[in-house]
């Protein structure tokens, strides 16, 4: 039976993903009073195997404000990744090209298990079992409603995915865009840690592969649009991702053995044009999706979270809006500048469409782009800079300048 819920609260947070459990961790420590409101059950939510690969910046904000103790404890540092085409493999050094940023490979499922724990700890349990259905009086003191469930708060975060409540309050402002293909992604047992993140460009399509824990690895295969993982065998994934990584590389990669679970990622990029809505914020995939090409969503989620967290504390404690006045502003221009480097990552990564019978002259091209990458010099240094989430941009032009100016 549901029990009713009435309460009120400073900030009501819809959705207790990485988004929603940084803000209410953070602002709970703080002194803020938040309600935390999950759709799913505790153990769906602990369970939920995504990402895996933590920048360098979102370590350190986790790390500053308390949270970071699993992460810095178990998180592995990773500073360099591998691009392979035509059977050539180029080591991209970023920690050393960025001036020692890293990542640390943490399982997104541990990440959230440390949140929830903390946010338990300070004193604001993450309800979870308890859907929202709508937020209403958003002119005012918005309200969030659900079954039995009414909670009346100064703010509100949606945290809630890319279906967020709070379409409804502003409709038709997502912008998106689906990709010409998908990712097939299989989590598979490895003989050995994979040591780097790799992706190949190939004829056949993009293959990549990505550490996690132990014996296990995130596989990615290019498949057509729309593609049904029961069509893949095991055997045939192998061979695929063998094929992709050709030639002699393939011999010194980790030998792939179990396919554990096979999915599709849909690929697609979404911004919404506004991500406050009054006392509404939107923050996470609620705000923006991301494919998954240079594991930037879970990042760009604590990067949100981080940024509403510190203008709704310079709000409630301190009465001083500044931080909040510009979080919409802020959100966009960090969204839209993820979004570019995601997708010209993928422009790198994959041949075009119109490739045409011989795709020769684009595979040498990518290897001349994927040659740049691992030199230094400015265009190897913005990359690494942006890889890796060191916080701070040492080319004006970002990751616009680094891959725009070899897009031929
Ligand atoms: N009421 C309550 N909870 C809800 C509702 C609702 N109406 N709708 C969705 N939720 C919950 C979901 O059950 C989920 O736990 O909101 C949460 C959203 O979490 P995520 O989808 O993990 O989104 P977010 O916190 O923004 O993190 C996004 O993490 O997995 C990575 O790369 C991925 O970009 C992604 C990032």
């Amino acid at each position: 039976m549901t029990v009713t819920l009435r309460a009120s609260a400073q900030v009501g947070i819809v959705g207790a993903g990485p988004a929603g459990l940084v803000a209410a961790a953070v602002l709970a420590r703080a002194g803020v009073d938040v309600c935390l409101l999950e759709r799913d059950s505790r153990q769906d939510v602990e369970a939920r195997a995504r990402a895996g690969l933590i920048e360098h910046r979102v370590a350190e904000y986790l790390q500053d404000h308390g949270l970071a103790a699993g992460l810095l404890a178990d998180g592995v540092r990773h500073g360099f990744c591998d691009m392979v085409c035509e059977g050539r493999r180029t080591r991209i050094d970023y920690a050393a090209l960025s001036g020692g940023f890293t990542h640390r490979v943490y399982p997104q499922q541990a990440l959230v298990r440390d949140l929830i724990a903390q946010a338990r700890t300070a004193g604001c349990p993450p309800r979870f079992g308890r859907p929202v259905r709508a937020v209403t009086d958003t002119a005012g003191r918005p309200r969030l409603i659900g079954d039995g469930l009414e909670v009346v708060c100064d703010y509100v975060l949606c945290c809630d995915g890319p279906h967020t409540l709070a379409e409804s309050l502003a409709p038709g402002t997502a912008r998106a865009f689906r990709y010409p293909y998908d990712w097939l992604t299989a989590l598979v047992t490895v003989d050995r840690p994979v040591e780097a993140v790799l992706y190949a460009v190939h004829a056949d399509g993009f293959a990549g592969l990505m550490p996690r824990t132990g014996d296990r690895a995130r596989l990615y295969l290019q498949v057509p649009r729309e593609d049904r993982a029961g069509r893949w065998t095991p055997d045939g994934i192998r061979a695929a991702f063998r094929t992709r990584t050709g030639g002699p590389v393939a011999d010194d990669l980790p030998a792939v053995g179990e396919i554990l679970d096979v999915g599709m990622l849909r690929m697609r990029g979404m911004v919404r044009d506004r991500a406050r809505l009054g006392r509404v914020l939107l923050a996470g995939d609620a705000a923006h999706v991301l494919t998954p090409s240079g594991a930037k969503g879970l990042n760009l989620a604590v990067a949100d979270a981080a940024d509403a967290a510190r203008g709704l504390l310079a709000r409630l404690r301190d009465r001083s809006g500044a931080d909040l006045a510009g979080y919409a502003r802020r959100r966009a221009a960090e969204a839209w500048q993820t979004q570019e480097f995601s997708d010209r990552l993928l422009t790198l990564l994959h041949l075009p469409e119109a490739a045409g019978p011989d795709p020769r002259f684009l595979l040498r091209l990518r290897r001349e782009r994927i040659r740049h990458l691992g030199r230094p010099g400015p265009r190897a240094a913005a990359f690494a800079h942006w890889y890796a989430g060191s916080g701070r941009d040492p080319d004006p032009r970002g990751p616009v300048g680094v891959l725009r100016a070899e897009d031929g």
